[in-house]
């Protein structure tokens, strides 16, 4: 990346504006519960991926407490996964018995069944066998008693819902251009996951924003990534409430003798030159030799980061306004050596580092803010994500 502008994005988007930003959005309770109605409630959140149910009748539950419920998602015989409330039309229990934030499960006649007293519901939702029902009175309805349904919808196969049974808007619209940007990566094809996940003592946004931004790389990453990557971005874009950045390597960007065994292996360094042709045509349009990786964000709250032979994931679950679970994901090409795995391993093990390394800030960053000693947050210019993150989110808010 040449030698840049220190005003370069607050020239192209000034409407972003170049003052402090308020802290509120991360230390107040209240703004909290009206981002839970408004923004959780209302948008698409990312919740799966295909692979995750590979099969007729495979379902995932996921634990939604940032708008207190659950989501069974479930294949159907015809291929289509749909979303359903986790709650029984009987006398509400789930109907997945969940074991954590995550339940995974299978059922080769794709029904679920509850196991209070087993009402039976197909993968359409339906009500299709209640024990005894012909204790229940004339004014029970079957037709009308199945699993409350939850819009869901699939791109790039990524599975979404969206908890506004009002909403009409779809996924497609609600990505606009982003989706155009980012599609068309194979995310498939990468499918060897590495995951990561644990609970911080910090507002969602204070976890967004340190992954947003490569000013502090130099810092913080002085360990995992020495001399690695460029502090500043390449190619910013907003689109709507969801923004994109390229991150690129510095000049002296060199990797350890064992990692530059790895990458020749297996590729999976962020950090190392890659040549290829599997990015979107509109990622690094200009084909910069020093392009490392693309930096996005669906808004609310996932990061999708897409890279030659790789990609990754962070995503930010509220759970009060000082809580977050926070989970972390890599993706690679599954390897078929045993050399390749062990090569994936070294490069996952690197970038597991940095990640321990950025989650190493959050806490202490909330509960510095909760002190009230500062109420604004100075942004430079590189950091045009973080303050996009908080102008998407007032103007979302306002709506
Ligand atoms: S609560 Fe589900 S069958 Fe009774
Ligand atoms: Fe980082």
């Amino acid at each position: 990346m040449s030698e840049a502008a220190p005003h370069r994005w607050a020239v192209l988007y000034p409407e972003l504006g170049t003052g402090p930003v308020s802290t509120e959005p991360c230390v107040s309770p209240e703004f909290y519960a009206r981002e839970r109605d408004i923004v959780f409630k209302k948008t698409w959140l990312m919740v799966a991926r295909d692979e995750e149910l590979p099969n007729a009748g495979d379902y995932k539950v996921k634990r939604l407490d940032v708008a207190n419920t659950s989501v069974i998602l479930l294949r159907g015989k015809d291929g289509t996964v749909r979303g359903f409330h986790n709650v029984c039309s009987h006398r509400g229990n789930t109907v997945v018995t969940e074991t954590g934030d995550e339940t995974f499960g299978s059922s080769k006649a794709a029904i679920l069944s509850c196991r209070f007293h087993g009402w039976v519901y197909d993968a359409n939702g339906s009500l299709i066998q209640v024990p005894e029902e012909e204790r229940f009175y004339s004014c029970f309805n079957k037709a009308e008693n199945g699993l409350a349904a939850v819009r869901t919808e699939v791109w790039e196969g990524f599975v979404f819902v969206n908890l506004d049974a009002e909403g009409s808007q779809s996924l497609i619209d609600y990505l606009g251009e982003y989706g155009e940007h980012m599609g068309g990566f194979p995310y498939s094809e990468l499918s060897e996951c590495y995951s990561y996940w644990t609970d911080l003592a910090c507002n969602w946004k204070v976890s967004h924003d340190a992954f947003a931004e490569a000013y502090h790389v130099h810092t913080i990453h002085a360990g995992s990534f020495p001399n690695t990557f460029s502090s500043g971005l390449a190619n910013v874009r907003l689109f709507g409430p969801h923004r994109t950045a390229a991150v690129c390597l510095s000049p002296s960007a060199e990797l350890r003798p064992v990692q530059t065994v790895a990458d020749k292996i297996a590729g999976g360094y962020a950090g190392a030159h890659h040549t290829g042709s599997t990015l979107p045509p509109s990622v690094n349009p200009d084909g910069m030799a020093d392009f490392s990786f693309e930096l996005s964000v669906i808004f609310p709250n996932l990061l999708l980061h897409i890279s030659e032979g790789l990609w990754f994931t962070h995503q930010f679950w509220p759970l009060a306004h000082n809580r977050t679970r926070w989970e972390g994901k890599m993706y690679y090409r599954p390897p078929t050596t045993n050399s390749e795995r062990w090569a994936l391993q070294c490069a996952q093990l690197i970038a597991r580092n940095a990640w321990l390394e950025d989650t190493a800030t959050m806490e202490a960053t909330q509960a510095a803010l909760q002190s009230g000693a500062k109420t604004e947050l100075n942004l430079q210019d590189e950091e045009i994500l973080v303050r996009h993150g908080y102008h998407a989110l007032e103007q979302f808010m306002q709506s």
